[in-house]
């Protein structure tokens, strides 16, 4: 097989909230070829690797990405041009010593990343099977059950929330499809809700709704009446998940529900709340409950409820073996948000996934508030096999890509694909469909 890269090049596009990001396109030899976009966040975790931006106040505020493709078109491009697209080590290795910082801040990880992924395409291409396998392998068949954000707040929103994330989980769906199904109706039916409340029905920037809900309760009991008004069952057929992203609205060890009035509340006030959450309403899963440096309420949250319900570290991890590692050593956690350009090689990312697999925890591969219709997570997700994707609201076609990729992917897989919930101790936990639907988390 003839991986030879011919050349690498990069040019600035937008993203989902009109800022400038990469398109990366690395063509080999044989005349294959790669593209993929680089995402970006906005509450982004304080560790993350550097997103080079330009800071050239005439050219998009100082968004601009041109140095970043200026890297890719001169330094990346001269060591890659002649050497392999595969395996995804080498080329990852090669961009890690290229850089040679810790945080990839002289080539920018969103450079990285972009060539990381166009090279994983191409090489794909080259043999002629599709990302999903490539990445994976023969065990590329587990659908990933979809962590859908139909409520925005927190500095996703312009509104009255302070948590920045309600999404729902319908895990308890037959296949991949039926759980868009279950997902898209519960939004409409939320729609109509807020419709009905006088609320607004606008979105914010993952394509959920953005209401001036007056507290996080009432976020929750509008989606659990939505659920119900679609006749499945909370729980059972669609379950709820929350990302408070807390470093947002933390300030020197407390937590301040600034958006909503300003109320200060302490750790243990924080965890007495999510606690009651839980007892209240069916969440399966709470992500980044508390600050990226409160480890110890991370500590006091999965001793408090981990036997129960997921908790999931983004900002506290920002998808780095280092962080992760210490959250194993410390139990701060049982799940880790994996996203691939807060690490920047897809390589690194693959790892991180594989320290979480070792240690028996579930990881959840996710996208950037700010999108593109790049879809490579969508085949990330099936290849990690760890069975859960959040990739946004069902509307907005960057969010819709994605899901509409799985679709894909899952009528490609045919009887073979499985779509199992991870949260067993809620509902349905029977195999749907697929000569391996042993396989679970
Ligand atoms: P971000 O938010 O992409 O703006 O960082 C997503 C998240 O916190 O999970
Ligand atoms: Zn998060």
């Amino acid at each position: 097989m003839n991986f030879a890269i011919k050349t690498v090049d990069a040019f600035e596009i937008l993203d989902s909230r009109g800022n400038p990001t990469l398109r990366v396109v690395m063509k080999l030899d044989s005349g294959h070829c790669g593209v993929a976009s680089v995402p970006s966040g906005a509450s982004t975790g304080r560790h993350e690797a550097l997103e080079l931006r330009d800071g050239d106040a005439a050219r998009y505020g100082g968004k601009g990405v041109l140095n970043a493709i200026s890297n890719v078109r001169t330094a990346i491009r001269e060591r890659l041009e002649g050497s392999d697209a595969a395996p995804q080590q080498m080329v990852d290795s090669a961009l890690i010593a290229l850089d040679g910082t810790e945080n990839k801040s002289k080539l920018g990880a969103n450079a990285i990343l972009g060539v990381s992924m166009a090279a994983a395409r191409a090489a794909a291409s080259a043999i002629g099977i599709p990302l999903y396998q490539y990445l994976g392998g023969a065990s590329s068949y587990r659908l990933p059950v979809p962590m859908m954000n139909i409520i925005n707040g927190g500095r996703h929103a312009e509104n009255s929330l302070d948590f920045q994330e309600f999404m729902i989980v319908p895990h308890g769906a037959p296949t991949f499809a039926e759980a868009l199904r279950y997902g898209a109706e519960t939004f409409h039916a939320l729609r109509a809700l807020l419709h009905k409340a006088g609320q607004s029905t606008a979105v914010g920037d993952e394509g959920g709704f953005a209401p001036n809900l007056g507290s996080s309760d009432e976020a929750c009991e509008l989606i659990v009446a939505a659920i119900r008004e679609t006749g499945l069952r909370p729980g059972d057929d669609v379950a709820l998940a929350l990302d408070p992203a807390a470093s947002s609205f933390a300030s020197d060890g407390r937590y301040v529900f600034d958006k909503s009035g300003g109320r200060v509340v302490s750790r243990e006030d924080l965890l007495a709340l999510y606690d009651r959450m839980a007892d209240t309403y069916p969440i399966v899963s709470i992500e980044d409950g508390f600050a990226e440096d409160d480890w110890e309420g991370f500590r006091a949250q999965t001793a408090a409820l981990g036997d129960r319900i997921q908790i999931v570290g983004d900002d506290l991890y920002v998808t780095n073996p280092r962080f992760i590692r210490r959250g194993i050593q410390e139990r701060a956690t049982n799940a880790v948000l994996i996203k691939l350009n807060q690490i920047g090689t897809v390589t690194e990312t693959i790892q991180a996934i594989k320290m979480c697999r070792d240690a028996g925890w579930q990881y959840v591969i996710s996208h950037r508030s700010g999108e593109t219709e790049d879809t490579f997570i969508s085949d990330f997700a099936v290849a990690m096999g760890g069975g859960q994707i959040k990739a946004g609201s069902l509307s907005r076609s960057e969010r819709l890509a994605k899901y509409n990729r799985l679709v894909e992917i899952e009528r490609e897989l045919g009887p073979s694909a499985v779509y199992t919930s991870p949260f067993p101790k809620f509902g349905k936990t029977t195999p749907h469909s697929g000569a391996d639907a042993a396989v679970s988390a």
